[in-house]
């Protein structure tokens, strides 16, 4: 069953204007409607890029029941290269957006042009700003059904800024980003009280992994301890923001959850999960997690969780095995789950 365009992809369609001879990046598509109603328009010079693998699978399932092509590739560099034409879905972090717009200016054609569109309720002036820094012109569209469209021509003569890094002196650690990886070169509140903890994890000789790495914080400072850390994220960005924080260390992997890991082949995880989906709040990816915990865990093994109190967890932790707190502070719980 094909997947439907919603009124954010309809109205960038009918805002398209023109669409040029040469190629058409499309970026944010998350469920593959969008991409494939631009192939009727521009062909195999559609190429799309989705920072989650999970979006990112669904894009390229649908490109190959698109008659006339269309790919979906792993990297935004990838997909901005000669763009003459860029085709986006708004996401939600500046950061993010600034790096597109930069790379879009570097990368694409003299005259790339990006057309870009959200729900209303997710957008903020701020976002003419950023494309203002990398492109002449920006103007709104009129909104639609709750949702609106950003044009930006002109691409001005900008630096690219990404990745960014800092050095976190008390943790003698320096923090590579992407624009789209989480927190970017901070480190987070609850990433903080988990730190904190990461001292009383069992010794092992067996793999141990950082789930939802993101810049590879976590993964770092374990892989000062333990010979043999898996990192694994969902998101482009955050995969390649990893794979420079931890300069070798770790073997960083591009994954969804768990999945691709072995029965009982996990001595140790440890995990700043996911709270959201896109824009939304969601527990369903954090949930699915803990449970194929159970599968991947050897007996005896570890599951270290730093996530927000109010959250429905320790129910789903305690079927994993016996669940204790380890820390709390105002907003966060750190829990060690032992597998039965
Ligand atoms: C709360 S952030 C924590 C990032 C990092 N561990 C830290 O402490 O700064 C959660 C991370 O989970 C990643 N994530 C979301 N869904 C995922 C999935 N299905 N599989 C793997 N990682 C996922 C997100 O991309 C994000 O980097």
């Amino acid at each position: 069953m094909p997947a439907e365009l919603d009124p954010v992809d309809r109205l960038l369609l009918d805002e398209l204007g023109e669409v040029p001879a040469g190629r058409v990046a499309v970026l944010g598509d998350d469920t593959g409607a969008l991409a494939s109603a631009l192939v009727e328009h521009a062909g195999q010079r559609v190429v799309a890029h989705c920072d989650s693998l999970v979006a990112e699978r669904r894009v390229a399932r649908a490109l190959a029941g698109a008659a006339v092509g269309g790919e979906a590739v792993p990297t935004l560099a990838e997909a901005l290269t000669d763009a003459a034409l860029v085709v986006l879905r708004l996401p939600k972090s500046l950061d993010a957006l600034d790096e597109i717009a930069r790379t879009a200016t570097l990368l694409g054609t003299a005259d790339v042009r990006v057309v870009a569109g959200g729900r209303v309720k997710h957008m903020t002036p701020s976002m003419n700003d950023v494309l203002g820094a990398s492109f002449e012109r920006v103007h709104a569209s009129l909104g639609r059904q709750k949702s609106r469209v950003l044009h930006a021509a002109g691409p001005r003569a900008v630096e690219q800024v990404w990745p960014k890094h800092r050095h976190h002196a008390d943790l003698d650690l320096t923090v590579h980003a992407f624009g789209a990886a989480f927190a970017g070169t901070r480190i987070d509140a609850g990433t903080r009280l988990l730190l904190e903890q990461l001292d009383g994890l069992a010794d092992t000789d067996g793999n141990v992994v950082d789930l939802g790495c993101g810049t590879g914080v976590l993964a770092s400072v374990l892989a000062r301890r333990f010979d043999d850390v898996v990192a694994i994220d969902v998101s482009a960005a955050a995969v390649a923001s990893a794979r420079l924080t931890t300069a070798g260390a770790v073997d960083v992997r591009r994954g969804d959850g768990l999945t691709s890991l072995a029965d009982a082949s996990v001595a140790t995880i440890v995990s700043n999960p996911p709270f959201h989906v896109g824009t939304a709040k969601d527990s369903t990816p954090t949930l699915a997690m803990i449970d194929d915990a159970a599968r991947v865990l050897v007996p005896g093994g570890e599951l270290v969780l730093v996530y927000n109190s109010h959250l429905p967890y320790l129910p789903r932790l305690r079927e994993v095995g016996p669940t204790q707190i380890l820390a709390r502070d105002r907003s966060y719980l750190v829990t060690r789950t032992v597998r039965a």
